[in-house]
């Protein structure tokens, strides 16, 4: 049977791709967060996984602001790299696995949560940053990969709560899926950010401490946080956390914390990088 071995939450600031791609990782600037990365790069490679399911927000990329699914699916078997105005990112195209992602959608739109899908998109700067993140710069990414993109760009975006239940629907997929797969479970975006307005460039590293705390202390809890509290403590753009959920609900309650790593600052953010695992399938 398939099983979900770990969930990784990571932050996908376009700039540290940028940095990967133009060769800045040892600069003054970017060292210190990307010594960060070496580490959790070694964990990911040992967990061997064949899919990853990638929890992220499309920044008005693939779809534009004509339609704005809440929470989408990619079943296609190859998404293109998204040209976010600059020319696509030198990194390889992101294959999918139709198979599970046609279970998970079979699965989680009978189990009500009615997923939009998606035959034929591209992926941007939310997927493509937290692979590079955690994966470096290989020819070929290393394992397959199920875009799961959820609406954090326009209000309203779904509740922390609700993403913590798409979370546990995802695994009851995954654990019925027949063929022995290992997977792992990304959510993206955060930390602590506002990119515009008055408060640009606010960051709570205390908000983002408890909260990286809780994601084993108390994640149920953790999903009570209203939008309001999280635009109020991190930032408009730190509502992205919500995404965090999902990867969380997919997880076993007592996973384990392998890894942390919490960096200011990356672009105009707080960047953090978390590898939880699951003990049930060590
Ligand atoms: C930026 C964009 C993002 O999507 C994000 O999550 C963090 C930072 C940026 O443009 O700096
Ligand atoms: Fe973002």
């Amino acid at each position: 049977m398939a099983k979900i071995v770990a969930g990784i939450a990571c932050s996908h600031v376009p700039a540290i791709g940028v940095a990967m791609d133009k060769g800045q990782t040892g600069t003054p600037y970017w060292e210190p967060l990307f010594k960060g990365y070496g580490p959790a790069r070694e964990l990911v490679a040992k967990l061997k996984p064949d899919v990853a399911i990638v929890v992220y927000n499309d920044h008005a990329n693939a779809f534009s602001l004509e339609i704005i699914p809440t929470f989408l699916i990619g079943v296609a078997d190859k998404f293109p790299i998204a040209d976010e105005g600059f020319g696509a990112r030198p990194v390889p195209v992101v294959y999918g696995h139709p198979q599970l992602a046609w279970h998970l959608a079979e699965s989680l739109i009978l189990d009500e949560f009615d997923m939009t899908i998606a035959n034929e998109m591209t992926v941007d700067h939310g997927l493509t940053v937290p692979l590079s993140v955690t994966t470096g710069q290989p020819a070929e990414w290393p394992f397959k990969v199920i875009p799961l993109c959820v609406n954090v760009v326009q209000y309203p975006p779904p509740t922390g709560a609700r993403c913590f239940k798409l979370g546990q629907a995802i695994r009851r997929a995954v654990d019925s899926f027949p063929e022995d797969l290992r997977v792992i479970i990304y959510g993206t975006g955060g930390m602590s950010h506002q990119l515009q307005g008055e408060r640009a460039g606010l960051i709570n590293r205390k908000f983002d401490t408890d909260f990286l705390d809780n994601l084993t202390k108390d994640p149920i809890g953790l999903t009570k946080i209203s939008h309001t509290e999280y635009m109020r403590e991190a930032g408009s753009e730190g509502v992205e956390m919500v995404m965090w959920h999902v990867m969380r609900g997919a997880l076993d309650l007592d996973a384990v914390e392998v890894y942390r790593h919490y960096h200011v600052p990356a672009s105009n953010t707080a960047a953090a990088l978390m590898i939880l695992e699951n003990r049930s399938a060590a």
